[in-house]
């Protein structure tokens, strides 16, 4: 899967790209980021990339000229057509399904903003899907950019080591619920020891452990998953006409 960043940083994902899981799928060919800065599509002497916004107010609008022509360029200059996505905080927000899906396409343009935002004819020129990440505001769509593709990559077959072990992380396992508990040795620590079941060699034990300690904790901690997971079942059932 290729990703092409467009970012007026892109030193801020340099070191993020070197390291373990996504440096693996990179070193192996199934993921392949390219990074443009957007600053190359400047136009005029001063090269600017932003400018004060029409009507006043606080802050820089990012142009609309470098950013569509870097987009229109890397449309004609490389197959396939690439599904363009902009990372600001007015998007839809990000979540599993979303990553799901994301990672079914062959091809992402990321533009990542700064500033006060985009000069808003970059979202009628270039439709764009419009992401955010979570209702806070970030300096910049580079952070939100880096957890879009670390998500995304984990659905690329052959990215994960061990294939099962996406589908059974939390909100992507059975029931979109939260991960099990997990030990490893010792098998006690200051008095605290690892659930006898664990180290039982019963599978079946085990699995039904599992299933338990996820269910107790998501009601714990994130009761909402339960009731988005209930509304979501009900959904799917036909009602009787
Ligand atoms: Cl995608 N961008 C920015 N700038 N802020 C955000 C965001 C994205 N998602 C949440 N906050």
């Amino acid at each position: 899967m290729r990703f092409d960043v467009v970012t007026l940083f892109p030193g801020i994902f340099e070191g993020y790209l070197g390291q373990s899981l996504l440096h693996r799928a990179i070193q192996r060919g199934l993921v392949d980021i390219q990074l443009h800065n957007l600053r190359d599509w400047a136009q005029g002497k001063h090269k600017n990339v932003d400018d004060r916004p029409f009507g006043g107010g606080p802050g820089m609008v990012l142009k609309v000229e470098p950013i569509v022509e870097c987009v229109e360029q890397l449309q004609t200059a490389e197959a396939p057509t690439g599904h363009v996505v902009m990372l600001t905080p007015q998007g839809q927000r990000f979540g599993p399904k979303k990553a799901e899906e994301l990672a079914a396409r062959r091809r992402l343009i990321l533009l990542c903003g700064r500033y006060e935002g985009f000069d808003e004819r970059v979202r009628l020129i270039l439709r764009p899907e419009e992401v955010s990440i979570g209702d806070f505001v970030l300096n910049g769509g580079e952070v939100a950019a880096m957890v879009l593709i670390d998500s995304v990559i984990r659905w690329i077959p052959g990215v994960l080591g061990d294939e099962e072990s996406s589908r059974l992380d939390s909100f992507s396992g059975p029931g979109r619920l939260l991960e099990h508990a997990q030990y490893t040795r010792p098998r006690e620590y200051r008095g605290h020891s690892v659930p006898e079941v664990l180290v039982s060699g019963d599978h079946q034990q085990v699995d039904e452990w599992r299933n338990q300690n996820s269910q107790q904790r998501t009601r714990q901690k994130r009761p909402d998953l339960i009731s988005n997971h209930l509304e979501e079942n009900s959904k799917d059932e036909e009602c009787p006409s």
